[in-house]
């Protein structure tokens, strides 16, 4: 049988957020936030490069119970850690790498949206962490915590929601917190899915010119539903591959585009133009223009895909999805046996690696009468391989960062 993951509704992560916190701090807390993880339908990689994503928020969350103090420390306590042990750290010691654990999720975001400027003020806090977001799974995780803390530190400073401009910034604030403090060059697709999610809608994110669109997203009146099959075979974006795909991409936007400030998106003929100035700067030319011709076929399929989901047409997302699975699999590399077996095993048609890759998980596009024996089919080909157990969930797009009570 497969195994399937729990989620709690709101109510219930109230209430756990809210015990978790009178029981660590004696108190009762000022109020409890919410926010997504996300799944990525398509548009993988390309959000550092300039390209175009289609995410959606999750309705799997994770909730902060939280109350200010007034010495300059963060109290903080997860029941994701074992032992329910309080962290503490005094804002003052916050910064660019500093903490390096989980807790520079929860820290830096209060810290980078002090920085930004648009958290006014924070005099420390104390915060309980619940979360239905599976961890290292590539569905944001982290970005589901660093989005939850600053929504929270932003409402108890100014006693009120953000607006849409806010968000903008409280966006680039958790982004902050990932390059800066805890050391993770990601790109900002996961905290824009996460703020700006919204019920029955598909987030449509242009990178280049900074503009987000929703489209509906509804499978349920077509009689499909996005499974979601997470391989178990954990990942973490701070330990050097993402950053190497990045590294490629960064140095080609630097030295091809005017001023060194432009994406890939804006060089005419990338891949072609990468493998020269590769060549001519004793690189490998070959690998970089593998890299580069992954951002711009993605790029390209992910334009593509925003039309088709206007016109229904769910057969050409399908085959869009499978196709990006290759590429990240052939030219950028970054899916692990783990995924690849399940890609194989849902069908490869409408199914493909979501998030960063090097482990995480696989989404399959499918029609809902077959959802249980393609996750049979997935569980069975990673047990053969001796790969862990792969757990799984039906996507459904959620709500975005809000306040739960
Ligand atoms: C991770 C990063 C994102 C994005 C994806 C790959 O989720 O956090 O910024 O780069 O990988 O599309």
């Amino acid at each position: 049988m497969p195994n399937w993951i729990n989620t709690r509704d709101d109510a219930q992560l109230v209430t756990d957020a809210q015990a978790l916190f009178t029981k660590s701090f004696g108190s009762a807390p000022a109020g409890v936030w919410a926010a997504p993880g996300r799944v990525n339908l398509i548009g993988e990689h390309v959000d550092y490069a300039g390209g175009l994503s289609i995410p959606f928020a999750l309705e799997q969350n994770t909730a902060v119970a939280v109350a200010p103090r007034t010495d300059g420390v963060l109290r903080m306590v997860s029941e994701l850690e074992d032992n329910s042990a309080v962290t503490e750290i005094p804002l003052d010691k916050v910064g660019p790498g500093s903490p390096a654990d989980w807790s520079g999720y929860v820290a830096g975001s209060v810290w980078a949206g002090l920085q930004v400027g648009v958290i006014p003020t924070c005099t420390g806090l104390d915060i309980a962490i619940v979360s239905d977001v599976p961890i290292g799974s590539g569905l944001s995780s982290s970005a589901a915590l660093e989005c939850s803390v600053a929504l929270a530190a932003f409402e108890l400073a100014t006693g009120r929601s953000p607006a849409d401009e806010e968000r903008r910034r409280l966006v680039q604030a958790c982004m902050r917190a990932e390059n800066e403090v805890v050391g993770a060059s990601t790109g900002g697709l996961d905290q824009n899915a996460s703020f700006f999610g919204k019920r029955g809608y598909a987030l449509v994110l242009d990178f280049r010119s900074g503009e987000l669109t929703r489209v509906p997203f509804d499978l349920a009146s077509r009689g499909m539903v996005l499974l979601i099959a997470d391989t178990n075979a954990p990942h973490t974006l701070s330990d050097g591959q993402y950053a190497s795909r990045r590294g490629v991409i960064d140095a080609v936007q630097h030295a091809l585009t005017p001023g060194g400030t432009g994406t890939i998106r804006d060089i005419p003929d990338a891949a072609a133009a990468a493998a020269q100035w590769a060549r001519d700067n004793g690189e490998d030319a070959e690998l970089t223009s593998r890299r580069v011709r992954h951002v711009v076929e993605e790029t390209a399929r992910t334009q593509e895909v925003a039309h088709l989901l206007e016109e229904g047409d769910i057969d050409g997302v399908r085959e869009r999805m499978r196709d990006s699975h290759i590429s990240l699999r052939d030219l950028y590399q970054v899916t692990t046996p783990e995924l690849d077996s399940a890609f194989h095993a849902a069908g490869e048609l409408g199914a493909r690696m979501t998030g960063g890759g090097f482990g995480g998980a696989v989404i399959a596009l499918i029609d809902r009468d077959v959802v249980d024996d393609t996750a049979a089919a997935i569980a069975s080909a990673a047990a053969k391989h001796g790969f862990p157990e792969p757990t799984f969930l039906i996507a459904r797009p959620g709500e975005g960062a809000r306040r739960l009570r």
